[in-house]
């Protein structure tokens, strides 16, 4: 079998973060989305690898290289335009050549990797494929799938104003080569992309077998910054924590943190589910629960909680404490003493600022 990632998109809705940087390269849990997607197809056995680029395909090449630090080989696949999923999957046609294959979009995390359900394709070849369903709160946010008594799948559909059900697909589809009739035979949507819906549903009503797997734990689209911060959450939940970097004697740090090398965290409280990246400096600061830290950042005489600060930032002197938010990176956040007392920023576009 070969893994499939598509890598592309514009990642709009996570501006201003994205207008420098892949959003699948912006870290949950200080590891980029992107190697999380990496290191579960590899955990499942798949070693070749194809990664569907875009406008950020630069920063994704030089990000992953030749794959050979995860023990998989790496190719890339250029889509000039973001055309669709299902678009992606018909120029990978001459990586993927007649072999089966694990779809993964490159911005998707779930619990528990693909492992099992890798596992239960290679044991079925008589099926065609295999999507991934699981219940959400908002299926008109996802493609949405409409089973029978049985379980069957009796229709799926794209972003449905009155979903038929609670199941949406979640971003990691198994096929095999009849997929390529299927993006053949389709036409673009409404918005103009060939969906992967529609071909999965072509499949369907030319009587292939789509078989579903309901996922229970849970998985995130991180295309927001509310999903970015729930994902960084979660992940940090079942992260095994470990020690590595300086924790000085006034410090409190409780059991369910993680410290990289070279983090020096001086006289103050940290506490977990969180991760301290390498070479961060944490002065005489509050780190609450379910924050990412990453690496070259410097903290000072400030509180922060369930937030994502990106490397090389500094937060310095802030006096109300800083929750729920996305920090950037080489981003400074800091008080001045010196008067007139009154806010000064430089803030790139569409940044959002809550002041008390
Ligand atoms: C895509 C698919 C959709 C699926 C979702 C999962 O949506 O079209 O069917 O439920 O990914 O992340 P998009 O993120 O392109 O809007």
């Amino acid at each position: 079998m070969k893994g499939l990632i598509l890598s592309g998109g514009k990642g709009t809705r996570l501006y201003p973060l994205t207008y420098t940087r892949a959003k699948q390269l912006i870290p949950v849990a200080n590891k980029p989305v992107l190697f999380r997607v990496i290191e579960a197809i590899r955990d499942a056995g798949i070693t070749e690898i194809g990664i569907v680029i875009g406008d950020t395909g630069d920063q994704i090449r030089e990000a992953v290289g030749n794959g050979r630090r995860w023990g998989i080989k790496a190719t890339y696949i250029e889509q000039p335009k973001p055309l669709g999923l299902a678009h992606a999957v018909k120029i990978s046609r001459d990586f993927l050549g007649d072999d089966r294959f694990v779809m993964f979009l490159g911005d998707n995390v779930i619990q528990g990797g693909i492992t099992k359900l890798v596992q239960e394709f290679s044991d079925h070849p008589e099926w065609n494929s295999q999507i991934v369903l699981t219940q959400v709160d908002h299926p008109e946010e996802y493609g949405v799938a409409e089973l029978d008594e049985e379980g069957k799948i009796v229709r799926l559909i794209e972003k449905p104003s009155e979903p038929p059900s609670n199941l949406a697909l979640v971003g990691i589809y198994m096929f095999d080569h009849h997929i390529f009739e299927a993006t053949d035979a389709i036409e673009p949507s409404q918005r103009g992309e060939l969906e992967i819906t529609d071909a999965i549903q072509w499949l369907v009503d030319n009587g292939y077998i789509v078989y579903p797997y309901i996922h229970t734990g849970w998985w995130i689209d991180t295309g927001r910054p509310g999903d970015m911060l729930d994902a960084n959450s979660l992940v940090l939940e079942e992260l095994e924590p470990k020690i590595e970097g300086y924790v000085d004697r006034d410090s409190e740090v409780d059991s369910r943190v993680t410290i990289e090398r070279g983090a020096e965290i001086i006289n103050s409280v940290v506490r977990g589910p969180t991760i301290i990246g390498h070479d961060t400096r944490i002065i005489n600061s509050y780190i609450g629960p379910f924050t990412s830290i990453y690496h070259h950042v410097t903290i000072e005489n400030s509180e922060l909680e369930r937030c994502i600060v990106l490397e090389h930032s500094v937060i310095e002197n802030i006096p109300s404490r800083i929750q729920d938010s996305l920090i950037g990176r080489h981003v400074t956040i800091s008080r001045s003493p010196i008067k007139p007392k009154a806010l000064k920023m430089t803030l790139g576009d569409h940044s959002k600022v809550g002041i008390l």
